[in-house]
């Protein structure tokens, strides 16, 4: 693939990660609220995770298996939060994956960033489907998916372990065709 480009919203740049963003990474990552409802955010986040999650991607990337994205607020430049799509290049489909640091949330952003993201996905990795699954529990993150269009698919009843319990996860996805029709506007 084609280096990675950066996305723009109304009020928000999506930049590839540098390893210079690790403490801040770190710094929002650390929090119970994020590690609770992810399968991939370790909790404690030490010293270290940071700069070995960011030093992946650019081959990941070029593997075309997976692209993830700051989130930086335009003007600040402050790093908010993460985005990105685990690709299956095979069946041309993706896995959506996100999470914003605490003292922003419910500010719009996620669903901001996400539009800009399925666009990138539909557009330029030519995928037909993109999906997301979440914790039952975690209904914040269904409503952003249903704002960025996406059909609930059904429940997968104690699909993951996280910790010692078994989680309910819910099944999302938008295809192409209703991407087509519906074309997602590029912020808002
Ligand atoms: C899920 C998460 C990414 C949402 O980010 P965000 O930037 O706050 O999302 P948005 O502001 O775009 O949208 C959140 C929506 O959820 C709604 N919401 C928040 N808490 C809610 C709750 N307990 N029940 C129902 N809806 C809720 C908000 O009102 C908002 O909807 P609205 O715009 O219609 O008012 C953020 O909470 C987060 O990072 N959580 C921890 C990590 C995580 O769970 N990641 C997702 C893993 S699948």
């Amino acid at each position: 693939m084609t280096n990675q480009p950066v996305l723009e919203t109304e009020r928000l740049l999506l930049r590839p990660f540098a390893l210079s963003d690790a403490p801040r990474v770190q710094q929002l990552a650390d929090d119970f609220a994020i590690a609770d409802t992810t399968l991939n955010v370790p909790h404690p986040y030490e010293d270290g995770m940071a700069e070995e999650w960011i030093s992946n991607h650019q081959q990941q990337y070029e593997k075309g298996e997976l692209v993830n994205f700051a989130i930086t607020l335009k003007g600040e430049s402050s790093l908010i939060g993460a985005i990105g799509l685990v690709i299956g290049e095979k069946y041309k489909r993706a896995e959506l994956g996100y999470w914003i640091g605490e003292k922003y949330w419910n500010c719009g952003y996620c669903t901001e960033a996400g539009r800009a993201v399925i666009n990138f996905g539909f557009q330029q990795l030519d995928l037909n489907k993109i999906f997301a699954h979440y914790f039952s529990r975690n209904p914040a993150s269904g409503k952003v998916l249903e704002k960025l269009g996406m059909v609930r698919e059904g429940s997968l009843r104690e699909h993951v372990l996280k910790g010692e319990k078994f989680e309910d996860l819910e099944a999302y996805g938008i295809l192409r065709a209703d991407w087509e029709i519906f074309i997602l506007p590029p912020s808002g």
